[in-house]
């Protein structure tokens, strides 16, 4: 039996928690630290099935802390990485520019130069695998997909963040050696999304009578893809992805955003036994995100030819389940909420 032991960051939050489960699950033999500072994204309670697991070793401690990630590294002698922690709201990235350049930017670079003082004399076997986005390569027009070869144009804070962070990783490859892989993904939705993002916002408000706030005129494009499909592209990537190379990860799934919540509105309806048509009463028209782009659509054609990867679930199939299990697991939304939360829905929708 292979033995590892991976340091996974940001396993608290939404994709990291499917990515912890899924390698503490299918591989015994690999020991898996969790390392999350539990910021208002970070919650423990999306682990508590696994968290028992003789595999499973949980770290509180946050990644712009330079010297406790050397000590970390002395101390547990990681060999490979799996980076998700980050600040991932692109409208937060908006008022907050400077937190998410100390979490995205300073924070990898910390990990970096943990890892490459870690393995300075054993690089063999090593891995550092980043999680990054397709938002780093702009906003596409109303043709073309987003191939692992477009220039990067990235138009957020968030997105610039992101890009700093992947180019930093690549530095790290040509200067110093460093095993890498990347990985940019489009926009995620299932179970155990924060409730400030699109889908689990709308899920939240509809199920409470609340508006459904559209930015804009709901044309905006972004391609979907199932949670889990994004955890097994990891585990295939992580295994069998090519150093120094990046693999982009996508649905095939592009939605205008108010198609996609008229989608989310009639299964509402069914699962509540609501009118066809009750639901979409509640999407309301708001001001438009600054600067927002486009249209996000990505070819993974290199990771499934290359790795054997594709999509399990089908749309239909996926937003059900995500319904479902957002209404079996309202205590987790409702503990989920916290004051932070609070003031930044006030902020974002309420006095805008
Ligand atoms: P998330 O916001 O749900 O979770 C982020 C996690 O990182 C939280 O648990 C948080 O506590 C932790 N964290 C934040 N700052 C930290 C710090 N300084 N030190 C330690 N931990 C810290 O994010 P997500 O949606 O699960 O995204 C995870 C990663 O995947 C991010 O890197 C994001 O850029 C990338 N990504 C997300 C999507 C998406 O659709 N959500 C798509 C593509 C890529
Ligand atoms: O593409 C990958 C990215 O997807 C990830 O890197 C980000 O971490 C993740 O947050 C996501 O970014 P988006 O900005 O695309 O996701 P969000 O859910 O915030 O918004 C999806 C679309 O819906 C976008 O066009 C903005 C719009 N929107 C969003 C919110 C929160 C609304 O119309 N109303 C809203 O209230």
């Amino acid at each position: 039996m292979v033995k590892k032991k991976i340091l996974i960051t940001g396993g608290a939050g939404f994709i990291g928690s499917h990515v912890v489960r899924l390698f503490v699950n299918n591989y015994p033999s690999y020991e898996i630290y969790n390392l999350d500072s539990l910021t208002y994204a970070g919650n423990l309670e999306n682990l508590k099935d696994i968290d028992q697991k003789a595999n499973y070793h949980f770290i509180k401690a946050d990644i712009t802390d330079a010297n406790l990630m050397t000590e970390l590294f002395d101390k547990h002698q990681f060999d490979s990485v799996i980076h998700l922690a980050a600040e991932s709201h692109v409208d937060r990235s908006i008022t907050d520019p400077l937190l998410f350049i100390k979490t995205n930017i300073l924070g990898t670079v910390n990990l970096l130069n943990a890892a490459k003082n870690a393995w300075k004399d054993q690089m063999d076997g090593k891995l550092f695998y980043h999680i990054s986005t397709d938002e780093v390569y702009g906003s596409l027009g109303e043709t073309g997909l987003f191939t692992e070869t477009t220039p990067y144009d990235p138009r957020s804070p968030y997105s610039s963040s992101k890009a700093s962070s992947d180019h930093l990783v690549r530095a790290y490859y040509h200067t110093y050696k460093l095993p890498v892989v990347i990985s940019n993904c489009s926009n995620n939705y299932g179970p155990n999304q924060f409730p400030e993002k699109l889908i689990p916002l709308s899920i939240s408000n509809i199920k409470n009578n609340k508006s459904i706030p559209i930015y804009g005129k709901g044309e905006n494009i972004r391609d979907w893809l199932f949670v889990i499909d994004h955890a097994t592209a990891i585990d295939a990537i992580y295994h069998r992805g090519t150093n120094g190379e990046t693999y982009n990860i996508g649905g095939i799934n592009e939605w205008t955003n108010i198609d996609l919540i008229y989608k989310l509105c009639e299964v509402m309806d069914a699962k509540l036994g609501r009118d066809k048509g009750e639901s979409a009463k509640l999407i309301t028209f708001v001001k438009d995100r600054a600067g927002h782009d486009m249209r996000y659509a990505i070819d993974s054609s290199k990771l499934m030819k290359e790795l054997g990867w594709s999509p399990s679930l089908q749309f239909e199939e996926g937003i059900e389940k995500t319904v479902d299990w957002y209404l079996a697991n309202e205590e987790w939304l409702n503990n989920i909420v916290s004051g932070d939360y609070e003031s930044y829905y006030t902020q974002q929708y309420v006095n805008r």
